[in-house]
This record gives C-alpha cells, structure tokens and sequence, in this order.
C-alpha cells in the first residue's frame, strides 16, 4: 500500500502533472474518476488545452454536492467549465444525478457503477482530512457493500452530497490525490506519512491493486519530513 510522492515547486506544476496523467487516460481511451473543490479546476483546463478528443472516455465523479447542475457549488459544473466545454470531441459523462435526493442518487449511482473498471481515480484533499465526501469520523468510511452513498458534509460547502465509498475508490488502478498550499501540510502529512485512521479518512484511500500516487507542491509537502 505504498505511496508514490510527486513534489514539485508551485501549484501550477501540480496541475500540470496530473492533467499529463489525465491526458494518459483520455490518450488510451480509458476511465477517470474526478475531483470536485477548487485545486483540480486548472489542471482539468490544462488537460483539455493538451488533449481535446475525449471521445473514448468515461467520466465519473468522486462526489458531488446536491445543488442544482448549474450552482456554483456544483462539481458538474467545475467540469464542465474546465474541461468539458473546452473539448472537440467530449466523453461519456456519469454525472451524479443530483436533481434528485441524495439517498435516491447514491443508489442510482451505485447501480450505474457496478462492473465498472476505473482507471484514474482523482482526488482531493481536505484541510482536516476527508478526501471526495468521506469526511472524519462518518459512517461512510465503513461503507463495505455500496460504491456511492450520500454523505452530510462535515466541511462548507453545508450541502448533502453524494460520495464514493472507500471499496469504489480502492477499485482505482491509479489512485491520484492532488493536493497544493500549506494550508493542506498538516492534513498531506496525517493521511500519508501517520498511521491510517477515520479521522483522515484520506489515510484509508489506497489502490487495492495498482498505484496510489500523491502529488503535492512543496508547499503542501512541507511537513512530510
Ligand atoms: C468536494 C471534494 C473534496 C475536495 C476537497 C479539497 O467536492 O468537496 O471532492 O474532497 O477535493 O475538499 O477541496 P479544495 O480543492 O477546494 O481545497
């Protein structure tokens, strides 16, 4: 269950890297989970700059909020701002269908992604841990029969949301967390460097069976030692 580190100088070389890992999958036509927040906004609008055929590509999210598509808290709407409508050719989008309430929209999305094979998984990091909508200490974290379940936040924004569970995103073959600035430092070195545990739900978040890869600028790392 190790960790591959990624540190480079500043947020932008961040982004960078993990839109040439998105731009791996969209090459290879593969399967990509993505994250919602605001740290993976350029490296989505670096990736369609790169690469703008997505036409072989599954898209699914690690978790939205239950806003209207159109909200600004929405995630959808992240990418599709970032990355979707910057496209020639776009993906097959699964977006979470937050229109309706989140238990009827965790089970809907639950059904879509059985079988499914997800090859990037990308996520974000809290500044207390929680990582998609698996936030400290929640039930969620135990969640072994479900891939999507709705999640209360712990964190603004105070919306319902609808999130992967640990079994889902371990199902990665790359899982990738990106995570930039010092205000992430504390909670980079609790979910990588300490022992795992549900009060960073980010530390239960590994591969099952492929490669857990974190990428960090030097200022998120700064207190990995
Ligand atoms: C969400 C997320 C969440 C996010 C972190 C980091 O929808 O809220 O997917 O897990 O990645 O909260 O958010 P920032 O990038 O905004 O710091």
């Amino acid at each position: 269950m190790d960790v591959r580190f990624v540190v480079v100088p500043d947020a932008h070389a961040a982004a960078a890297a993990a839109a040439a890992l998105l731009v791996e999958v969209a090459d290879a036509d593969g399967s990509v989970v993505l994250a919602g927040g605001s740290t993976p906004r350029h490296a989505y609008e670096i990736a369609a700059e790169a690469h703008s055929d997505w036409g072989g590509v599954e898209v699914w999210f690690g978790d939205d909020r239950c806003v209207p598509a159109d909200d600004p808290r929405s995630n959808q709407l992240l990418v599709r701002e970032a990355l979707l409508e910057r496209l020639v050719v776009g993906p097959t989008v699964h977006a979470i269908p937050t229109g309706l309430a989140a238990a009827d929209a965790a089970a809907a999305y639950d059904a879509a992604l059985q079988g499914e094979p997800l090859d990037l998984v990308l996520l974000g990091l809290g500044p207390d841990g929680h990582t998609a909508s698996l936030f400290p200490g929640a039930p969620s974290l135990d969640v072994r029969d479900r891939l999507a379940v709705a999640a209360e936040p712990g964190l603004e924004p105070f919306v319902e949301r609808v999130t992967l569970t640990i079994p889902a995103l371990e199902s990665g073959a790359h899982v990738v967390f990106l995570a930039v600035g010092e205000g992430k430092a504390l909670a980079v070195r609790r979910a990588f460097a300490e022992e795992p545990s549900g009060a960073t739900p980010a530390s239960l978040v590994r591969s099952r069976s492929g490669t857990t890869t974190v990428i960090l600028d030097a200022a998120a790392a700064s207190l990995l030692g």
